[in-house]
Parts: structure tokens; sequence; C-alpha cells
């Protein structure tokens, strides 16, 4: 069966156009879940829904290794790491990153949070007015760095604060938001590199179990530590995305002010609601729009045909909208995680499939507690007002955030 396909000789001008719209409205358009189309000068087939999540999470079906183009890799990814990896050295090196997740560091993560959130409370009352968004990054950045074993001074903070968000604010960008990320990977590789090697030289001993440590003794296949650049660029895959949970925070508390009887549904103290609402604000919010991967070998699948070497790309943020899926996906409801099956391809903000075997998100686990930690202490432990602003968040920017960063004033303990 012939692949509907959309016309034009390249989209990419409608994808920067419609941004996390572009897959979904053409899947409703083409009533299918799978259609072709031209970006960046190739052909891409675009597919979404829980069956292409599995489909797509089929290592023997696709490979990652070139399928990132370069702009990402000189933002967001860097080069050489886990994510352009494929097969026995993928899972090798992702071991590396799975076994930072133990039990006992995910506890000790909650309470670096919430120790970061108290100070953070002390020093926001001091502030008339500020951006909630800013200052969760910057407290962000704080627990990302003390929980995986980097010193951050003081003076370091905004600094290493700004480099870390341009990474992840550049990911979607062209023109200067995209320059402002490259220099700022530049720099950070750079810092990451000399903590690797201060490391080696013994002149700095992180503890054992942290990100830093585990990196910069970590072994590949060959026996070989990691080269500098290769390890600096896995130790920014642990910072960075920390420094982004940022973002899901400030999605938070969009929704606890756009939907109040949530907020007050998290101010009673029930964990099990708290963490539904922190699952329903990484399904509803946007973050990641697609995800990439090519065609390993050729295959057919649901009637159509792949070619070897096929850019494919997965719609995340439509599969986390998709109407068979889920029940009105439009609507803010935490409740219906109640019923949800945990199946680990219909809700995908950070992935699918498994966490071991390919390439879903190292830092799930780590995300869903921080946000729960914050989530929590926002709603029962400060008081804050939301000033008259522009709260609406752009669809076609990627990433995206309220417009106005969600400024707060008149900071009091709860
Ligand atoms: C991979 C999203 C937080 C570490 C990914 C992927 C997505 C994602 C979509 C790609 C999955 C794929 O390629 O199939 C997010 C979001 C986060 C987040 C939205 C929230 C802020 C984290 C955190 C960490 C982390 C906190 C580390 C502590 C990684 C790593 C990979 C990854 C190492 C590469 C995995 C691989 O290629 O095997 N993430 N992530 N992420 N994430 Fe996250």
């Amino acid at each position: 069966m012939a692949i509907t396909r959309e016309k034009g000789m390249d989209n990419t001008h409608r994808l920067l156009m419609e941004g996390f719209h572009y897959i979904p409205e053409r899947r409703r358009k083409f009533q299918s879940n799978i259609f072709q189309t031209r970006l960046l000068g190739q052909k891409v087939i675009c597919i979404g829904g829980e069956e292409a999540a599995e489909v797509f999470y089929d290592e023997g079906k696709f490979k990652r290794k070139g399928a990132a183009p370069n702009r990402v890799k000189e933002t967001l990814f860097g080069k050489k790491g886990v994510q352009g990896m494929d097969d026995t050295p993928h899972r090798h090196r992702k071991q590396l990153f799975m076994s930072l997740m133990t039990s006992e560091r995910l506890r000790e993560l909650r309470e670096i949070t919430r120790w970061q959130w108290q100070v953070a409370r002390d020093n926001w009352q001091q502030k008339r007015e500020m951006s909630l968004f800013h200052e969760s990054e910057k407290l962000m950045c704080r627990v990302a760095c003390e929980w995986a074993g980097v010193p951050l001074f003081a003076s370091e903070l905004n600094q290493r604060t700004r480099d870390l968000a341009a990474m992840i604010d550049a990911f979607g960008a062209i023109g200067p938001r995209h320059w402002k990320g490259r220099t700022a990977r530049n720099r950070s590789e750079k810092w990451a590199r000399s903590l690797v090697q201060q490391v080696r030289e013994g002149k700095r001993s992180p503890r054992e179990g942290t990100a830093l440590n585990a990196i910069a003794w970590h072994r590949d296949l060959n026996g070989k530590l990691l080269s500098l650049q290769t390890a600096a660029v896995e130790l920014l895959n642990i910072l960075r995305p920390i420094t982004a949970i940022g973002r899901y925070v400030t999605f938070g508390a969009l929704a606890m002010h756009d939907f109040p009887e949530t907020s007050e549904k998290l101010r009673s103290g029930d964990e099990t609601y708290n963490r539904m609402f922190v699952q329903e604000v990484r399904r509803y919010y946007p973050f990641g729009p697609f995800l990439g991967a090519k065609v390993r070998h050729n295959f057919n699948w649901s009637g159509h045909h792949f070619n070897k070497g096929t850019l494919v790309l997965l719609d995340v943020y439509g599969t986390n909208h998709d109407l068979d899926l889920w029940e009105n996906p439009d609507e803010f409801r935490p409740e219906r995680f109640k019923e949800w099956g945990g199946s680990p391809f219909d809700f995908i903000p950070q992935g699918g499939g498994d966490y071991d075997m390919g390439h879903r998100c190292a830092g799930e686990w780590v995300t869903v507690d921080v946000m729960q930690v914050s989530l929590e202490y926002l709603a029962n432990h400060i008081d804050y007002e939301v000033p008259k602003q522009h709260l609406y968040y752009s669809m076609v920017r990627m990433p995206t955030l309220p417009k106005s960063r969600f400024m707060i004033s008149r900071v009091t303990p709860r």
C-alpha cells in the first residue's frame, strides 16, 4: 500500500510554522497514523500512536546512528553520546546511566531537591517579583550538580544554568537561539572535560555512585576509559536534562494556576494524586515534539514498505494527545492516570519501550521524583501571587514555555 504523501518539494517551512501540531494535524487530516513528507531536503516518514511507537522501538528495524541532524548534536545532544549509539555498544553505555538510578541514589536526590527548595524559598522572599521558570532552572542546576558530584561555586551558578538552559532552548531553533546553544555547549563541554580530568588526575574525588565518578572511570567495551570529550558529553547528558526539569515545574505551576481545583487536591497531601498530577503535566504539556530514527533494513509495517536508510519521525506530542488512546486528550485531568494500563508505548513524553535495552530516557524516574517533590513543595509550602501577565505558550516554538516565563510575587512560607 502506498503511503499518503504530503505535497510540496520540501515542507520544512511548514514544520517550523506549525511546530508541535505539524505531525498530529496531518495524521488527522490524512486519517492515517503514517504519512510521507520531505524535511530538510530528505524523504521522511512520520508515524504516531501506540503501535507506531512499538515498531519505532523495535531495534531490529531501526537504528539511531546518523538519525539526529548536526544542528541538534551541536546544541542539545553533543557528539558521540549515548543517543546516537546502537546495539551492544549502546547497551553498555546505557548501563552507565542506569547504574546511577538506584533506589538509594533516588532517595538522596529527593532529599537534595527538597533542601534546595527550602533554600530557594528563603531567597525568594527577598525578591519583589521573579520568574518562576528562571529560578526553577537555577534550582534544578544546583540539584543536578550536587547529585552528580559536581562542584558548583555560587559565582558560577548563573552562567552554568544559562548555558545548560541554552542547549535545551536551542533544539528546535534556527538563527540566534541556535547559535546561543552552540556557544553554551562549547563552554559547557570545556568545563565538563576539566572536571573529568581533575577526577582522573586525583585532584577531585566525587563519591562513588555519583555521575561524575561513574563517567570519569567508565570503560567502553574495548576496556578503555572514555575520551575526555565523550565523558564531557555524557556528564552533560545528566546535568542538562535535570536542569530541564525546571520547564516541567513551570508547567506544573501553570496547571495549578489554570486549574485551581488541582492545586486544592495537591494540598490535601494525597501522594497518589501528586503522582498522577506529575504524570498529567508530562502528558499534557508540550516538551519534545517527535523523535527520529533510521530504517535499519527494508521491512513492512501496517501494509507499508519502509526502505533502508529512510528517516522516520515518531510523533511524541501527538501520541500523548491521541484520541484513540486518551479520553478528551486536550483536557487536563490527572485522575485519568488511575485507569492508565502502564503501556510502555502510549504515554511517551520521555520516549517508550525499555530503559536498559532501548533508548527510553534514562532519567525518567529522576524526572518524576524531582517533579513530585517540587510540585508538592510549591503547593504546600510556598504562598505566592501570580500577577497579570502573558501565560499563553506557543505551540510553534520548540521547546515552548509560557511567554512571560511565569512571574510570581510576594513569596512567603506557607
Ligand atoms: C533520552 C526526554 C529528563 C537522561 C530522552 C529521550 C527523550 C527524553 C524524549 C529520547 C528517547 C529516545 O530517543 O527514544 C526527557 C524529558 C525530560 C528528561 C522531557 C525532562 C526534563 C532526563 C533526565 C536525565 C535524562 C533528568 C538524566 C538524569 C537521558 C539520557 C537519554 C535520554 C541519558 C538517552 C538515552 C538513550 O539514548 O539510550 N529523554 N528527558 N533525561 N534522557 Fe531524558
